[in-house]
């Protein structure tokens, strides 16, 4: 019995053919777009020296400017952000300053009413030193943390992660 493709047969495979390749064309540059940031190296993955001495370190938290190169699709450009850097005992700890209600900066005793901590201008989000949020104030989450290091006496700065001190 021969194997003959009928022309309706041959139709339907070259439309599925060109369907496929068309979907494919558009599907999968959707999908490299989807996954880019998940694959892309992190621009702040390495410790970052910033201009401080460990020695300027003290229990109170203190900004700490830090810069980076951060790639926008073609645009390079270098950042400063900074973080709140203190030292505990032994340890340093570093917290990020973005609140973790929508997103403003939070100060150190930034409210004369409520000192020591960490204060919020724009919704009035309170955080303990270590970066715990406050019950009753807006923001529901610790701060973030940074990896943090001393390399030749100078303070760096590394990834960001979620605050493990804060329970
Ligand atoms: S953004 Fe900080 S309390 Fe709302």
């Amino acid at each position: 019995m021969s194997q003959r493709v009928t022309r309706r047969q041959f139709l339907n495979y070259s439309l599925m053919g060109v369907g496929s390749f068309m979907a494919a064309g558009m599907i999968l540059p959707m999908g490299r777009f989807a996954l880019d940031p998940v694959f892309k190296a992190d621009a702040k993955g390495d410790m970052i020296a910033t201009g401080v001495k460990e020695s300027e370190l003290g229990k109170d938290p203190i900004k700490v400017d830090f810069k980076f190169e951060q790639e926008d699709a073609w645009y390079t450009s270098e950042v400063t952000e900074f973080a709140w850097v203190y030292k505990d005992g032994k340890d340093i700890v570093a917290l990020s300053p973005v609140c973790k209600h929508l997103g403003c900066t939070v100060q150190w005793n930034g409210s004369d009413s409520n000192p020591n901590q960490f204060y919020c201008p724009c919704h009035s989000g309170r955080y303990e030193k270590n970066g715990k949020n406050i019950p009753g104030t807006p923001p529901l989450a610790p701060l973030d943390q940074y990896d943090v290091a001393v390399k030749g006496g100078i303070v760096q700065i590394g990834n960001k992660h979620e605050n493990k001190l804060a329970k």
